[in-house]
């Protein structure tokens, strides 16, 4: 039986982790743990000391609508090194800690399934805004970055409208095309390119074209992140071979901040709260998501195999509107 829980918050931080913190303390104290927060994701862990305090109710209030985590957030390499999470796990037994909550994404994941591996019971949480973790339909924070990028691209549209411009914005996603792939459905971009939907540059640049020559207003093309090297000469190269003034815009950190969405909020909560469930009923090494609706359990190593969904019918989808 568990008497104190710890939870962290690692890798990007993502819109909605505030929920998701808030309610594993509250479900936490709800059933009688202790609730201990460890600053700085597993940096804090290692370092200990106030890295590693006491939270109780109000530890967690006014902060569902808050953006960002607050209780900070690190990426820590030398934690594969099983020396450096001994360290941790010494951190942890000396609070009396039996069982830990780990918010983040799948390099965080690995970290959790080792520390459980080592003795205390890991449950981790799909914290990113990249979606790019199979086990669950959508990540915490995806929602949110999804309609901070809308928000700025109806921005840049408006612009690139009135001067009859293409606008080739980079959005974030690491490895993963969702980012890209839904915020272009939902702006009706010219373009969508992504990892799991490159197109060849040829073909890029005679279908901009023959939008010029057919006096298209404007074109909107959404790239992720990682394609293109220089994004700025990959405008230059639009410009110059088709004829439309063309100028790139990366989104950046932005998207990665701000209030989390009602979505994002409800979907932080209803993990959180079952991710104590799970430590309660003595799981570990398992990371939560949400499948079809449901709330569900993987263990972590069958959820890193699991194929990522490369949404053919939304990448259909793209075809038939355009
Ligand atoms: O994983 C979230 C993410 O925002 C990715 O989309 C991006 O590639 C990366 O983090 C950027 O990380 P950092 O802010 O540490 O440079």
């Amino acid at each position: 039986m568990i008497h104190k829980i710890g939870i962290l918050t690692s890798g990007g931080d993502a819109p909605g982790m505030n929920c998701a913190i808030r309610a594993v303390v509250r479900a936490g104290l709800h059933y009688g743990l202790e609730v201990y927060g460890v600053m700085d994701g597993y940096r804090g862990l290692v370092e200990g000391g106030e890295n590693i305090f006491k939270m109780d109710r109000s530890s967690v209030s006014d902060i569902v609508n808050r953006g960002g985590t607050v209780l900070g957030t690190a990426r820590l390499r030398e934690f594969k090194e099983e020396s450096v999470r001994q360290i941790a796990v010494n951190n942890l037994r000396k609070t009396g800690i039996d069982a830990l909550v780990v918010i983040g994404g799948d390099g965080s994941y690995m970290g959790a399934k080792k520390l459980t591996e080592m003795g205390i019971d890991c449950v981790g949480l799909p914290g990113t805004i990249d979606n790019d973790i199979a086990s669950t339909d959508y990540t915490i924070g995806f929602d949110t970055c999804l309609n901070t990028i809308m928000y700025c691209v109806d921005h840049i549209r408006d612009t690139t409208e009135s001067h009859q411009r293409c606008a080739v914005i980079e959005v974030m996603g690491n490895h993963c095309g969702d980012l890209a792939l839904f915020s272009g459905i939902a702006e009706g971009a010219e373009m969508i390119i992504t990892p799991d939907h490159p197109i060849p540059e040829d073909e890029i640049i005679s279908s901009l074209k023959k939008m010029y020559e057919a006096k298209r207003k404007r074109a909107v093309v959404i790239v992720s992140e990682k394609i293109y090297p220089d994004i700025n000469a990959f405008a230059a190269r639009i410009q110059e071979q088709t004829g439309f003034e063309t100028k790139a815009e990366v989104l950046g950190r932005v998207q990665r901040g701000g209030s989390p969405s009602a979505f994002d909020r409800i979907l932080a909560a209803r993990m959180g709260a079952y991710a104590v469930d799970c430590l309660l009923a003595g799981k570990g090494g398992i990371c939560i998501g949400m499948v079809n609706n449901k709330i569900v359990d993987y263990d972590i190593y069958e959820a890193l195999k699991l194929p990522r969904d490369k949404h053919i019918s939304m990448l259909r989808l793209v075809d038939i509107l355009n």
